[in-house]
């Protein structure tokens, strides 16, 4: 008969937790137990593995990019906004950037208590090549400290309208990726709900927005599109897919663009069509002011 080995009650095998927490080599298990991924006597906190899977997850997209743009001995600076624990800019660095030994993470937050444990967690993990800023990403834009450039821009879940600001961030700082994965959206749905969509509203369509969850997850929806036709107009290739299962995360939406330079006239073209059929052009002057000019018509 097998012999079993034993254990003290209540206490996993570190083996068992490494395997489950699909830990790197060399990653900080202090880290893990300060973002109480962990708890003090090593057991998993499952409500935060599931964090950890899609950070997880998310480093599988963000890794070769970094790895791309650090090459030359190219010290990479990433803006994380909506940083809130700062889960992502942590596993990030400790993944990345720690053992690279050069590059910056800044992570920007509106909620100071957030900032402040951030802050106080990398200066006890000596993380000394990141920093937290307590403001708001349309404040980080405007601020003439941070750098004038920024390498990659990434938004897990920061709420609503963040999501556009960190988009027009990485416009500004010529960003050459930007790892978008959106939260809820409600500016496109008050739209919509006010306009009724106009041009639309006869159609058959206007059945997509007609009860307020859908009139919702519709603004969600076109939100979305519009952001990613604005960013190839602007000069990115973009992907968009699936960042994990949906039992995970109900948003999921992963958008990964990354800077060509080829600005994509129809892309352009397409999202002023559908802020006019939508009713909803007043958003152009606020969130696609890069948007560039319209060709004139011969
Ligand atoms: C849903 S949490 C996501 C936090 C983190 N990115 C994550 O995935 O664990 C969104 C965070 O964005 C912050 N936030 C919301 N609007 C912001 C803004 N305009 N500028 C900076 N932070 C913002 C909130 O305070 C909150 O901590």
């Amino acid at each position: 008969m097998a012999k079993v080995e034993k254990r003290p009650a209540g206490k996993p095998a570190a083996q068992d937790v490494a395997a489950q927490l699909e830990l790197k080599p060399g990653q900080s298990i202090e880290l893990l137990k300060a973002l109480h991924i962990l708890t003090r006597d090593g057991k998993l906190n499952q409500d935060s593995r599931r964090k950890l899977k899609q950070v997880y997850h998310l480093y599988q997209f963000i890794a070769p990019i970094l790895q791309e743009l650090s090459e030359g001995g190219h010290a990479v600076t990433l803006a994380d906004h909506g940083a809130g624990k700062s889960y992502l800019g942590f596993i990030l660095y400790d993944l990345f950037f720690k053992d690279l030994g050069r590059g910056r993470i800044y992570g920007i937050e509106t909620r100071a208590p957030l900032v402040e444990s951030s802050q106080q967690l990398a200066a006890g993990l000596g993380f000394d090549r990141m920093e937290f800023l307590n403001m708001s990403v349309a404040e980080s834009a405007r601020a003439d400290f941070m750098p004038a450039q920024f390498d990659v821009v990434t938004a897990l879940h920061a709420c609503d309208t963040a999501t556009d600001d960190a988009i027009a961030f990485g416009l500004e700082k010529k960003a050459k990726a930007m790892v978008l994965v959106p939260c809820c959206q409600a500016e496109v749905a008050a739209c919509l709900r006010q306009t009724k969509a106009l041009s639309l509203s006869r159609t058959p369509l206007a059945e997509l927005w007609r009860h307020p969850i859908h009139t919702r997850e519709m603004g969600s929806q076109i939100t979305n599109v519009l952001r990613c036709l604005y960013l190839e107009a602007c000069g990115y290739q973009v992907t968009v897919t699936e960042l994990v299962g949906w039992e995970h995360s109900m948003k999921n939406e992963l958008i990964v663009a990354r800077y060509t330079g080829h600005r994509k006239r129809s892309a352009a073209e397409r999202l002023r069509q559908l802020l006019a059929e939508f009713g909803i052009e007043s958003l152009q002057a606020s969130r696609f002011a890069m948007l560039p000019a319209e060709a004139a018509k011969t």
